[in-house]
């Protein structure tokens, strides 16, 4: 492939020393060159309601034209009471409407959940993936990816500690970026 995959990276936490981000961080370190891996936020985006649609807030349409040019998503999720965070989730939603407009009608997905404590944040990780069942998103299916002990594996750079952790990072990104170049066309 002559251009590399767009890939919009979301980070479903918005706290300064998220562990998530700290995740996302070294695992885009260790993306291949064909995959362009960048950062959109969610944080300032105003709740999803459909009374704006007309007049959609600055924010949403910021973040529309994000979604819009990327070829693909990765999301980095944290666990909250059993699912993914609800700003995540509102972030979403502005991306799906208004109605007839999904912007991630057929965007390949990657999702990699994170904990500092050892679940892995399956839980967090599934509901997402239920989510994108409706969006039409497909979601890699292997490897999966549910980190645990997140604190014991990168420093607060973003820098991998663990070398193990390193590894599966790398292994990820590689799967990763063969995948979306499979459904983006470049088989
Ligand atoms: C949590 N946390 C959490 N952890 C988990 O493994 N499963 C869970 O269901 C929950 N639920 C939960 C709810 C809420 C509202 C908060 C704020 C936290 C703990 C969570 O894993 C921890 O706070 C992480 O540090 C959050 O990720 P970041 O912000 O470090 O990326």
């Amino acid at each position: 492939m002559t251009t590399s995959i767009s890939v919009a990276v979301i980070v479903g936490s918005l706290r300064k020393a998220s562990f998530t981000r700290r995740v996302a961080i070294a695992a885009m370190a260790r993306a291949p060159k064909t995959v362009e891996c960048r950062f959109v936020e969610i944080g300032n985006l105003p709740h999803y309601n459909e009374d704006l649609d007309d007049k959609p807030p600055g924010e949403w349409e910021r973040f529309r034209a994000e979604i819009k040019k990327s070829d693909a998503a990765l999301f980095f999720t944290p666990e909250y009471n059993r699912s993914f965070p609800g700003h995540l989730k509102n972030a979403i939603d502005v991306a799906s409407r208004p109605a007839g407009n999904n912007l991630w009608d057929g965007m390949p997905a990657g999702i990699v959940s994170v904990t500092p404590y050892s679940s892995g944040g399956m839980a967090a990780n599934h509901a997402l993936r239920q989510t994108f069942v409706y969006l039409n998103m497909p979601a890699m299916q292997q490897p999966e990816a549910y980190i645990s002990n997140a604190g014991n594996l990168v420093n607060v750079k973003g820098e991998v500690i663990d070398e193990k952790a390193g590894e599966v990072f790398t292994k990820y990104m590689g799967a990763y970026a063969k995948w979306v170049g499979i459904i983006c066309g470049d088989a």
